[in-house]
């Protein structure tokens, strides 16, 4: 099913550039420029920006969740049957992504487990943007590394030479 693929791919990436984009936008232009306003000028707009982007949150996971899950589960694990770097990478970007995944949801809600965090918004934004990035590099190095259960099977077409007849 290709299109799933393909589809699936477009949904996991545009999901990454939102999320990640919108966070790096709230942390380094919003964020200072809201903090000049009045005080009560300031909540109130942090409790409007906070009531949609929390939306953007909720669904960007579970887009992230069924679209990452269907990607490694249906589509890579296959090509990657024995591969003894692939697996072990993908798993500590799925890990880095769940701990994403409670920070972010963390600063945007309102459960009081996580007040210590919303204290501290600034340093766990920055935190949860660094390892998005570590997550975004592990997903490319994967992406483009060559793949050695195929090499093995068919090193010339893994390598992108000319096949010999
Ligand atoms: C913070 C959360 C996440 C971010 C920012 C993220 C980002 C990305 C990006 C940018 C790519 C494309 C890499 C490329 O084509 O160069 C990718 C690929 C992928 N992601 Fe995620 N992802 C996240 C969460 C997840 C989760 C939860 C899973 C669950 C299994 C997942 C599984 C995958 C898989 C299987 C690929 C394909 C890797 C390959 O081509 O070998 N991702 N991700």
């Amino acid at each position: 099913m290709l299109w799933v693929a393909i589809v699936s791919r477009w949904i996991h990436i545009i999901t990454a550039v939102v999320l990640v984009g919108g966070s790096i936008f709230l942390r380094f232009v919003l964020g200072p420029a809201a903090a000049q306003l009045p005080d009560d000028s300031h909540a109130k707009l942090k409790e409007l920006v906070l009531g949609t982007w929390k939306k953007f949150v909720h669904g960007g996971i579970a887009l992230f969740l069924i679209s990452g899950f269907y990607n490694y589960l249906v589509v890579q694990a296959p090509l990657h049957k024995g591969d003894k770097l692939y697996h072990p990478l993908m798993g500590t970007k799925i890990l880095l992504a769940l701990a994403v995944f409670v920070i972010a949801s963390g600063l945007v809600g309102r459960s009081k487990a996580f007040a210590g965090m919303r204290a501290k918004a600034k340093l766990w934004q920055g935190i949860m943007i660094a390892m998005s990035i570590l997550i975004i590099g592990i997903s490319g190095f994967l992406k483009v590394r060559p793949n050695p259960v195929a090499m093995s099977s068919a090193p010339n077409a893994a390598v992108g030479a000319p096949i010999d007849n």
